[in-house]
């Protein structure tokens, strides 16, 4: 059995030029109360908030009238995206999966971490003191955190994070963009770090993916609700601002064999479902991950009525401590792409996110082989669209390492073609 573990589908390897006079008087600054922070200016919109830009007030305040959305938002991964750290282990609401983050990297003490990315669901990443996003850098500690038991059945633990070893990364806004709320990009002087930190290029309001994120800023929205004052998302290109790539919406990057893990909106766009909005099928405030009864506003069959479970009515696949009832989407949104982790067995090919492509193409093939020659793209046919093959399909379960059967490429494609029809 081979396993992955691996560091995030977009760690970009940049170095960042070392400014020591700056440094060492940011490095002062941060670590004295209130330095740096300008006192307020007497602000004409606490006296007349219409007509005046709104600003964020955080998601604790939208909990007193939003309670229900509130409770959901908080066990999802949106509210997790990114942690302040002070001096312990960040702490995480699902009391199911408490796992969370144990220790920094070897031979870092949390006092000198100031954030974690992450940490929730998959992974973590580790931003210091200084703001520079932790790498691997030449002979240095694993830096990033994998959890235990995630459906690519690979072992958690501290693992490297880049792909080239870098000594200093900036933790900047094409990195924190898509994990926290009013994110904006370093002035062109070099000016606007989040606390005055040298390492962060640009700044943002709150920590993590918060209502405001989706809906805007809420202070006049607060002080007038009947007036409405925020957004209403609800287009996959919404959604896809930070679950794909805005600049090229259709393109499926890559890598290892798999998918990325972050391109929901490419997949969508490449599937069946190709003009749904995500929100047909996720409550978008719901978890899929730790609140998943309420998660999904329709499931296959509500739609799909007819489908039957293609032989596969009430089988458990069974692997160590991982279990899972046979559903659509264990066949239908395989774990084809991959964030922090894969697992190859034989010719199984497991990753750690499930894809959204629907299709199967039931011919003996790779994944690997549907790839670019270079690997870094799954392109789509005439028609726009994609699939995924039966090695990340059937093989996932069937190599006989859990509780069914070993199939081999052949086996799997030929039973897999016509799997529905009536025996
Ligand atoms: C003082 C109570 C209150 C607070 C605080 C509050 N809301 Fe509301 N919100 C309301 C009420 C009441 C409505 C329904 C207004 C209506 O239907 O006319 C509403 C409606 C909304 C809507 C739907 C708007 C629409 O156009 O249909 C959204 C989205 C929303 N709130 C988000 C938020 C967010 C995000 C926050 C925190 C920044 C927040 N609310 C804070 C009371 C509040
Ligand atoms: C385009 C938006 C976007 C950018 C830019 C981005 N991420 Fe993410 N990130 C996501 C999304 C969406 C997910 C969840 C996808 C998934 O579950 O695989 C995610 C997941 C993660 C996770 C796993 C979180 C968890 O709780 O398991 C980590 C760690 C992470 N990203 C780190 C980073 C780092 C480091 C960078 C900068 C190099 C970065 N991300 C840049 C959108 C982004
Ligand atoms: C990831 C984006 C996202 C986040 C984060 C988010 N929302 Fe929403 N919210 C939406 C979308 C999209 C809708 C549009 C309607 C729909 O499909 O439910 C919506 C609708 C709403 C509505 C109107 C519901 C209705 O039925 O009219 C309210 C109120 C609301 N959100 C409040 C909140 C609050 C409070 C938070 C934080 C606790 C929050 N939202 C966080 C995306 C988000
Ligand atoms: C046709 C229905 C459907 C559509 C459309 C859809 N999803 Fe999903 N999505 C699902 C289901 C079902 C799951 C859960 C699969 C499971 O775990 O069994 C899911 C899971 C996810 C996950 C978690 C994947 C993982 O394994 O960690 C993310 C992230 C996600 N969806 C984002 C999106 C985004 C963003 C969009 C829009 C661009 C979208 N989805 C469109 C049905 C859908
Ligand atoms: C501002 C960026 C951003 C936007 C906009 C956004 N997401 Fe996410 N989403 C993330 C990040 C970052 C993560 C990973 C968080 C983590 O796991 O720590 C994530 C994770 C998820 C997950 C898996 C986490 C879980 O706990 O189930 C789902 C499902 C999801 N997003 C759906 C959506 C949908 C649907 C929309 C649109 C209504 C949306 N997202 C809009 C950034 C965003
Ligand atoms: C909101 C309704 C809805 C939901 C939910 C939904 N689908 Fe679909 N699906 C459709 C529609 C509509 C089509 C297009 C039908 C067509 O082209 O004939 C489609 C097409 C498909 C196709 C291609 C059908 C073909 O004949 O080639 C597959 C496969 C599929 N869906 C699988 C799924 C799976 C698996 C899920 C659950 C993860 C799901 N769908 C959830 C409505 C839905
Ligand atoms: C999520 C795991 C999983 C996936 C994905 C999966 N299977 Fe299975 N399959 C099982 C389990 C578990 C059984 C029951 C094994 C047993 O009883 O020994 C089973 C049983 C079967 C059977 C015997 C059915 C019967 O009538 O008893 C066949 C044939 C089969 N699978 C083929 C496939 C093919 C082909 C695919 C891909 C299209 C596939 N499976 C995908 C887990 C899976
Ligand atoms: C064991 C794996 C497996 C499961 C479970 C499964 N499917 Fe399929 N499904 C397939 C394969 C493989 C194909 C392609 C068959 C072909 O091309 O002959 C397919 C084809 C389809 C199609 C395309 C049209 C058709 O009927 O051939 C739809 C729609 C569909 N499945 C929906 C569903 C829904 C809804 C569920 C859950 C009720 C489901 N599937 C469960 C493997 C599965």
């Amino acid at each position: 059995m081979l396993e992955g573990n691996l560091r995030l589908a977009d760690g970009r390897a940049r170095k960042q030029p070392w400014i020591p006079a700056a440094i060492i008087l940011t490095l002062a600054c941060w670590t004295v109360p209130g330095c740096g922070v300008a006192p307020p200016p007497s602000d004409p919109c606490e006296v007349n908030p219409l007509g005046c830009p709104a600003t964020f007030v955080g998601s604790a305040t939208c909990l007193t009238c939003h309670e229900t959305f509130s409770r959901w938002h908080s066990l999802h991964g949106h509210s997790q995206a990114l942690k302040g750290v002070s001096g312990g282990p960040p702490r995480y609401p699902d009391p199911l999966s408490p796992a969370g983050v144990p220790t920094p990297p070897l031979g870092l003490a949390w006092s000198e971490i100031r954030w974690v990315i992450g940490g929730y669901n998959k992974a973590a990443n580790f931003v210091g003191n200084g703001g520079f996003l932790f790498t691997d850098g030449p002979g240095g500690p694993l830096t990033q955190y994998n959890l235990p038991f995630l459906i690519s059945l690979a072992p958690g633990g501290h693992v490297p994070t880049s792909v080239e070893p870098v000594e200093t990364l900036s933790y900047d806004y094409a990195c924190f963009r898509c994990h926290t709320t009013g994110p904006l990009a370093m002035a062109e002087n070099g000016g606007r770090r989040q606390e005055n930190r040298p390492g962060v290029g640009g700044t943002w309001a709150l920590d993590g993916v918060q209502c405001e994120a989706c809906h805007g800023p809420g202070s006049i929205h607060i002080r007038n609700p009947a007036a409405g004052n925020l957004e209403l998302p609800g287009s996959a290109a919404f959604c896809g601002r930070c679950h794909g790539d805005p600049g090229n919406p259709g393109h499926l990057p890559a890598a290892d064999g798999f998918l990325l893990g972050h391109y929901q909106w490419a997949e969508t766009l490449a599937s069946p479902h190709d003009d749904f909005d995500c929100t047909f099928c996720h409550e978008p405030h719901t978890s899929v991950l730790h609140d998943r009864d309420l998660a999904l506003r329709n499931t296959c069959q509500n739609c799909h009525s007819g489908a039957n479970m293609a032989r596969h009515e009430a089988k458990v696949f069974a692997q160590g401590d991982y279990a899972e009832r046979v559903t659509c989407q264990s066949c239908h949104m395989p774990p084809a792409a991959r964030n922090a982790s894969f697992t190859l067995i034989g010719q199984a090919r497991i990753g750690d996110t499930r894809s959204h492509l629907m299709n199967i193409d039931t011919m003996p093939r790779t994944f690997p082989s549907t790839l670019t020659a270079d690997g870094t793209q799954l392109p789509t046919g005439a028609d726009g669209k994609a699939a995924v093959t039966v090695d990340v399909v059937c093989l996932r379960c069937h190599h006989g390492g859990g509780s069914a059967f070993a199939l081999n490429l052949e086996a799997a494609a030929s039973i897999a073609e016509g799997i529905h029809d009536p025996p």
